[in-house]
């Protein structure tokens, strides 16, 4: 008789290469990705799931862990795990799997398309175009990126792809880390400024910070009124890190020129969003990571990192690693 094989639950878009590997080493329990948790799960499956394969669309807190009491493992496919109660997880032994590196590039692509766009009015002359106003119109004039100031809050690994992007069309970088310290790692270039500093001189300023308690509403109406009436805030990293109703305003009052958001508060955004009222702003449905390669390679790391825990080899990518090793028991449906 073959052993029991360990189950989890998958909530998440894996490709069948990939479902196939998870079926050889695992039991699963497949629901559609982004599904909310909660008190939805057979009884059964409740009981016995050691693991978790979702996206940051499912919340893990505290009392989805309660039900689960068998939950060993829960690997995140996306860098940003602030669906997961880390607390809740480390409480109950859990350890939490990320998909970082991966995806640092993508990411990066599109805060420089976003630059792009607000710096050349690039959607707004899509629908000039579209529209016949062409020949019938003045266009209005955009703005260099070369010789302005490219500010990231939070020179992460994101963060510097970013700069090396801004770096490579002739823009000056400066930065702030929250930690208040200048990157010691020799990798990064560009000046290290105090906070305030980075808010009152970036022309482009581009955020890359985790959501954490701290850094929820830690771009609000104090930064904005710091800022360059021609400058423009570019946010891919979480929609809760900037005070979305403060940021609504500073731009109805023209405090700076625009925003180019690929996140926010609620997503899906609500189309009826006083945002999305907004001439000066363009909004992208949280694509960062969104192309073939990077969504590819995303689900790889995770599949990997949830069935090597199941198996007992220490994942690559660990948020929580003083929750390593877990102790994973197949348990018999029977
Ligand atoms: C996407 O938002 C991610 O955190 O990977």
């Amino acid at each position: 008789m073959t052993p029991p094989k360990p189950l989890a639950i998958v909530s998440a878009n894996v490709p069948d290469d990939l479902l196939a590997k998870l079926e050889e080493n695992l039991e699963l329990h497949v629901v559609p990705a982004g599904t909310r948790l909660h008190g939805l799960l057979p009884r059964e499956v409740a009981q016995r799931a050691s693991g978790l394969l979702c996206t940051v669309r499912t919340p893990v807190d505290r009392p989805l862990l309660e039900e689960l009491p068998s939950l060993r493992v829960v690997s995140n496919v996306a860098v940003g795990f602030d669906n997961v109660s880390i607390e809740a997880a480390n409480a109950a032994g859990i350890l939490v799997c990320n998909t970082p590196r991966v995806l640092d590039g993508a990411v990066a692509d599109l805060a420089m398309g976003l630059v792009l766009c607000l710096a050349r009015r690039l959607v707004f002359f899509d629908t000039f175009t579209r529209d016949g106003r062409w020949g019938r119109t003045p266009a209005p004039l955009g703005t260099d990126l070369s010789d302005k100031t490219m500010g990231i809050l939070g020179m992460g690994r994101i963060g510097r792809m970013v700069a090396q992007r801004a770096q490579a069309f002739g823009m000056h970088i400066i930065y702030h880390n929250a930690d208040g310290r200048p990157q010691q790692d020799g990798t990064t270039f560009g000046h290290y400024v105090a906070r305030d500093e980075l808010f009152k001189s970036s022309d482009f300023l581009s955020i890359h910070v985790p959501l954490t308690p701290e850094t929820q509403k830690s771009v609000a109406q104090r930064e904005f009124s710091m800022m360059k009436k021609t400058a423009f805030l570019v946010n891919t990293s979480r929609g809760p890190v900037v005070d979305e109703e403060a940021l609504v305003v500073a731009l109805q009052n023209g405090s700076f020129a625009g925003a180019g958001l690929d996140v926010f508060t609620n997503e899906p955004l609500d189309p009826r969003s006083a945002l999305a009222k907004l001439e000066n702003v363009v909004l992208l449905p949280h694509v960062g990571s969104g192309t073939v390669e990077t969504r590819r390679a995303m689900i790889d790391l995770a599949v990997q990192n949830l069935v090597d825990a199941m198996l007992g080899i220490q994942p690559r990518s660990m948020v929580n690693a003083t929750a390593w090793p877990i102790n994973v028991k197949a348990m018999s449906s029977r």
